[in-house]
């Protein structure tokens, strides 16, 4: 993590001076058979940002993963195409699956309720710049804590950081899963569930999420929790407090709260970029 970090800021200068050619005559290829906006864009630019040309799938529906051809093949077939894959699927271990048979570097761009690795280590950089450190964070995690991968994923990560702690605010239906939780056990992390944001508040951080609304098996549970957690201007507006989002927001952060210089989740998808640029350059030996 602390090489990533590393690399990432020698990228940050990659990227303001608008790029390189680094991956001129290299093609990497884009799975996305998950809705997505951010994460396939950001990956698209990554690799464009770095001279490589790029092909994308995108919808089960269009895809031969729907005529019943299974992740492995669709993987081995992709691999005679592409210097690199990036996968989005719905379906949590998808991309165990297709990590075991990829012959190029394969990344994880979200596996349903599963893990967003890349997503946490943007957060983790957007910390570590808007925090000065890693060590010794106090963040609050709000939201979807059941089905939000980026809290699972950035747990783990952030986990590996010295005297870190957790609060965890959810409604004890979307409660963290316990394999995170353990982790938080066994490696003797501080951590404390509530139920209300105003209990988060004196945290370094405090990480809203969107309640997964593709994850829920009744729309009407859905509705009666979606908006449980709003987070207003006033939560914050005089707390020395990092405001993040993963995005896409549905209401959970109220727009008053993006003209406050804490807020971050903006400042967040620009690291994205910067991120997957240099998760690209260590994975193909350029960094
Ligand atoms: C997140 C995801 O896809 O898990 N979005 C993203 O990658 N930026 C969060 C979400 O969809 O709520």
């Amino acid at each position: 993590m602390d090489a990533i970090l590393k690399v990432t800021e020698d990228m940050e200068k990659v990227y303001s001076a608008g790029g390189n050619e680094m991956f001129k005559g290299k093609v990497f290829a884009n799975l996305f058979y998950e809705p997505s906006t951010r994460t396939r864009l950001s990956f698209d630019a990554a690799m464009k940002h770095l001279g490589a040309s790029v092909i994308t799938a995108d919808g089960l529906q269009f895809s031969s993963l729907y005529k019943g051809e299974t992740i492995e093949d669709t993987i081995t077939v992709i691999c005679q195409y592409s210097d690199a894959i990036v996968m989005r699927h719905p379906e949590q271990g998808s991309a165990d699956t297709a990590a075991a048979v990829a012959t190029v570097p394969f990344i994880n761009a979200g596996d349903g309720p599963g893990q967003h690795p890349t997503q946490a280590i943007l957060d983790m950089y957007t910390i570590f710049k808007e925090r000065g450190t890693l060590d010794g964070i106090h963040i609050t995690m709000v939201g979807d804590l059941k089905y939000g991968r980026t809290v699972h994923s950035l747990s783990f990560l952030l986990g590996l950081y010295k005297d870190v702690s957790f609060t965890l605010v959810s409604p004890p239906e979307l409660k963290m899963p316990e394999k995170v939780t353990s982790f938080f056990d066994e490696k003797g992390i501080a951590y404390t569930e509530v139920e209300s944001i105003e209990e988060g508040l004196d945290s370094d951080v405090i990480y809203m999420t969107r309640v997964q609304k593709e994850r829920f098996e009744d729309e009407a549970e859905y509705e009666r929790l979606k908006l449980k957690y709003i987070l207003k201007a006033d939560h914050v507006r005089d707390r020395d407090i990092t405001v993040m989002h993963p995005l896409p927001r549905v209401g959970e952060i109220d727009t008053d709260v993006d003209a406050l210089p804490n807020a971050a989740y903006f400042r967040q998808v620009r690291n994205g970029v910067v991120v997957r640029m240099a998760l690209l350059a260590m994975l193909l030996g350029k960094a």
